[in-house]
């Protein structure tokens, strides 16, 4: 799969291991394709930055899915859900992911590095990148309203 990377210092934040070369090491060891859009160091940074590329990726569908990191997941899950189409789901456990893309089809999955091990956010990409969109009519309907949404926010400011 083609997924599109991105962190803001958190990636680099010691103690090591450094979770951003550490999860990217892994998902390419399962073969997966990673565009790691920055930060690249330890030099802060502001998380909206690094957000915006990964939307951009996946808007732009040269990323099917992409993985963003901060320090909670949380300003990096909430920069990303201002791009128009994107479904960015902060999570910390299991059925949390499986409910983000079953449910709400999310296309982007927000961890913390100051909130799960670097084996738990392995865990969550695993179910991440396994877990399918229902398709159910009814989370169809509900995606639909946010993105209509969007759009008349969009055209009536
Ligand atoms: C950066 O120190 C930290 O604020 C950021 O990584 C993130 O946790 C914000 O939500």
């Amino acid at each position: 799969m083609n997924l599109a990377f991105g962190c803001d210092h958190a990636g680099y934040e010691d103690p090591a291991p450094h979770y951003a070369p550490a999860l990217i090491e892994y998902l390419e060891s399962l073969g997966h394709s990673v565009e790691h859009v920055g930060t690249y160091g330890q030099g802060s940074v502001d998380y909206p930055d690094f957000a915006e590329k990964v939307a951009r990726a996946v808007l732009d569908q040269t990323a099917e899915l992409g993985i963003l990191l901060c320090g909670t997941g949380m300003g990096i899950s909430i920069a990303a859900n201002r791009h128009q189409g994107i479904r960015a789901a902060a999570c910390v456990t299991e059925e949390m992911v499986r409910l983000a893309r079953n449910h709400n089809n999310a296309n982007i999955l927000c961890i913390g590095r100051r909130i799960s091990s670097i084996d738990e956010c392995k865990h969550l990409i695993d179910i991440f990148l396994s877990t399918e969109f229902s398709g159910g009519e009814r989370h169809v309907r509900r995606i639909d309203k946010m993105d209509l949404l969007g759009q008349t926010a969009r055209t009536s400011s």
